[in-house]
């Protein structure tokens, strides 16, 4: 069977579909994540069924280089998992880099998710470091974690 799905930029509407990405903590860097679109140094999309839910959400952000831009939140419904739908959010995070007329993409993956990195491998994305990261969760603590980092040449609309 088919789906037809499509991919547009997050709107705050959204906010209220995105409860399955995350907690409220999650929610709030969303939230935050608007308010970083209007000024123009992130990108944000959300790919959607024909009924308008959300399946996917992920953003790029562009102030960390002017090399390149980075992936992060990449997220997809439990339910819609292992079907396509993370590929097709990066490939369409991608083609926001390229329209930037921004030359490669990065992202991090945490040294305990081999399926996502085996994602990235297969959608061309190369270890290239490693790095701490960070994020609030429940309780007011904070969520300290290692990446490897991982990046992606991008062609000419491939
Ligand atoms: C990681 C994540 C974003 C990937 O999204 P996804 O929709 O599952 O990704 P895809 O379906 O495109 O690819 C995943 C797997 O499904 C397989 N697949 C893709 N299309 C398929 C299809 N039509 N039929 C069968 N299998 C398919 C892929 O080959 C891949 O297989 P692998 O796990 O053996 O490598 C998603 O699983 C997720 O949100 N995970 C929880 C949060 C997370 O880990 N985020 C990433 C943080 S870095």
């Amino acid at each position: 069977m088919e789906i037809a799905l499509t991919v547009r930029d997050l709107e705050p509407e959204d906010l209220t579909d995105l409860d399955w990405s995350g907690g409220p903590e999650h929610l709030n860097a969303i939230a935050e994540v608007l308010q970083r679109c209007w000024s123009g140094e992130v990108a944000s999309i959300v790919i959607t069924l024909p009924n308008g839910r959300l399946v996917a959400h992920g953003a790029v952000d562009f102030s960390k280089s002017a090399g390149y831009g980075e992936l992060w939140m990449l997220s997809v419904h439990e339910t819609f998992q292992s079907l396509g739908v993370g590929s097709m959010l990066i490939r369409a995070l991608e083609d926001r880099v390229r329209s930037r007329g921004v030359g490669r993409a990065r992202l991090g993956v945490e040294h305990d998710n081999p399926r996502a990195r085996r994602l990235y491998r297969r959608l061309g994305y190369r270890d290239c470091g490693t790095e701490l990261d960070g994020w609030p969760v429940a309780g007011g603590d904070t969520y300290v974690t290692v990446c490897t980092v991982m990046e992606h040449r991008l062609g000419a609309g491939v």
